[in-house]
């Protein structure tokens, strides 16, 4: 959550190299913004509530500038909240990403002290403890004592306007330094710095770097100078557009096809590489977090059903708590498309202490998470830009199939299939299916309550359709279990109340047909996504049977009537209100 990036260097336009580079983070948060940059021994500064969107600044030329786009923590979304945070005397500014836990006795201490706070977050006691320090020692070693003193996991980066030095440190979210010609780079991500430079130095946590003319890299905990590790990379900054459409979430809904066929056809060697780890694991665990985590429980399903094979899906937040059980042997396959999602991250360090290896499925090649994991597997999805994923969840679903049949003796049982399903979706966005969508979006965008049932497999595409409802359109919408819904939701079906039921040609079919009878009798409006009409469906929206494949398909509809039910209400799908695409704070 956040996204930072800062300038320095000969080039006079620090703060529109800041700007680009915040419009390039915006995805990490996206309620306020702001930059600042040196002027004379001052500080400049420019904060706005809002999103960038294709925002200027009028801020004056200057050769160090540092700018944030904020996810709030603590503290609404305001101007004052805004970072940078700056010192009483204006001449520090501070940046943060993550949550000083122990910020409320320190700004009592500093206000008892004489500091005059002006925002109500947590940041800005990185300013005044360093302003504080500063009066008995110097500018990092003032930084890092204040660092030391805050609990949680943080990342922050201060410039200091008189000494002209910024200083970045970090435990937790990431900071990555890009190294050009007498200029220096820092970012939350690498692609706000690729533009300008390809040699990177990733701060790795506990560590801290002082940019003045050049550049130090130092240990926090004991002070001493490090040498810096530098990589050059090849990564190029894949550009997302919109082409014809008008958000990216429907863009990438129809990115999907392609991704489908790239996984299929060119996958086969690292699938079988990871079904080899699989094989040698005692004890396999999928962890992950929101629409991956829903991947990597239909991966449960599909390594029981196909390959015969036990392996356990946890929510990544939760996975501390069941970490008891992981050996040297053990393997944790952790599946996250931004690689930075930091409920995932925790997790992986510590089965990393305990010996265990660590494959990461993701879609953003050097994020933590790929730099953390033994084995790498990129989902190759291209960027998703939206913070609803869907390509990303239909990548995951893609190698999860493959892997399920290659552990179960070869992936040709299911690649037709798989090919079929990429054909089919092409098929559902057609404009006759798009109208359908869009009328019965109509319907329910006057709705309270949206159920979506499914058993087996399928529970995995309720679950994921009830989150890609409710975060787009703000519709409460409940995902469960078909067997669930006697035991207690079934008590909020009435007249009228949707749902959507997940009803494939497979073993489940009879019991969900029963499920949708029973909520048929109090009234509630069944919405079909099957192969085969059936008289108890007010709506049916046929998807294809194509096998296991179907989980391809099977969600689409569902994404899509996200994306109508948010245009029908008005709300912007790209950016759905409170939430981020990369979670950097627990
Ligand atoms: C956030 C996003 C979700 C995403 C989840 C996990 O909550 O809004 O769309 O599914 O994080 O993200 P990851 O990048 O780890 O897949």
């Amino acid at each position: 959550m956040c996204g930072i990036t800062c300038y320095k260097g000969q080039r006079t336009d620090a703060a529109q190299i800041v700007l680009r580079g915040l419009k390039t983070l915006e995805y990490r948060g996206y309620d306020s913004w702001g930059i600042v940059v040196k002027k004379g021994k001052t500080i400049a500064i420019d904060k706005h509530t809002g999103k960038i969107g294709d925002a200027t600044t009028t801020l004056p030329s200057a050769t160090i500038g540092m700018g944030h786009t904020r996810w709030a923590t603590h503290g609404g979304v305001t101007v004052k909240n805004a970072h940078p945070h700056l010192d009483c005397t204006k001449t520090l500014a501070v940046l943060h990403n993550g949550i000083i836990e122990n910020f409320a006795p320190l700004k009592e201490k500093l206000q008892q002290k004489g500091h005059t706070f002006r925002s109500e977050t947590d940041t800005e006691v990185a300013s005044h403890l360093i302003e504080d320090n500063l009066k008995t020692m110097g500018f990092a070693s003032s930084v890092r004592k204040a660092f030391n003193e805050f609990s949680g996991l943080n990342a922050i980066i201060v410039l200091n306007a008189s000494s002209q030095e910024l200083v970045a440190s970090k435990n937790g979210s990431p900071l990555i330094v890009g190294v050009g010609k007498d200029e220096f780079f820092i970012a939350s991500d690498a692609s706000a710095i690729l533009p300008y430079t390809n040699k990177l130095l990733f701060l790795k946590d506990n560590e801290m770097v002082i940019v003045g003319d050049k550049l130090q890299l130092i240990d926090l905990i004991t002070g001493t100078k490090l040498t810096p590790n530098y990589e050059t990379v090849d990564w190029k900054v894949e550009e997302a557009n919109l082409g014809k459409h008008a958000h990216y979430m429907i863009k990438e809904i129809y990115d999907q096809p392609k991704v489908i066929r790239n996984i299929t056809q060119n996958y086969e060697g690292q699938i079988k590489i990871l079904a080899e780890s699989i094989r040698a694991a005692r004890g396999t665990f999928f962890i992950a977090a929101g629409t991956a985590y829903y991947a990597a429980l239909a991966g449960a399903y599909l390594f029981s059903k196909i390959a015969h094979r036990h392996v356990n899906a946890a929510v990544a937040s939760e996975f501390n708590y069941l970490e008891d059980f992981l050996t040297r042997k053990s393997l944790i396959i952790a599946l996250s498309q931004s690689g930075e999602t930091i409920d995932v991250i925790e997790p992986l360090q510590r089965a990393k202490k305990k010996g265990s290896s660590i494959v990461a499925i993701t879609n953003s090649l050097g994020s933590s998470i790929y730099r953390l994991a033994d084995h790498k597997l990129l989902l190759g999805a291209g960027p998703e830009k939206a913070v609803a994923s869907t390509k990303a969840y239909i990548a995951k679903l893609a190698i999860l199939l493959l892997l399920a049949y290659e552990l179960d003796g070869g992936i040709k049982k299911i690649t037709d299939q798989m090919l079929h399903a990429a054909r089919e979706i092409e098929k559902m966005v057609s404009p006759k299916n798009l109208r359908a969508l869009q009328r019965l979006a109509k319907t329910l965008a006057t709705k309270e309550h949206i159920y979506t049932l499914g058993r087996g497999v399928s529970l995995s595409s309720a679950l994921e359709a009830a989150l890609k409802i409710k975060e787009v359109s703000y519709i409460h919408t409940e995902g469960l279990a078909g067997g669930e819904l006697k035991h207690g939701t079934i008590a909020l079906i009435s007249k009228g109340t949707p749902c959507i039921v997940f009803l494939p040609n497979d073993e489940t079919y009879d019991a969900m047909i029963s499920n949708a009878t029973e909520i048929k009798a109090r009234g509630g409006i069944i919405i079909g996504i099957s192969f085969k009409n059936n008289p108890i469906f007010n709506e049916w929206i046929k998807v294809e049977d194509l096998g296991a494949a179907t989980l391809l398909t099977q969600i689409v509809p569902a994404q899509m009537l996200g994306y109508f039910l948010a245009l029908e209400k008005g709300y912007d799908p790209d950016k759905p209100r409170n939430l981020a695409k990369s979670v950097t704070v627990k």
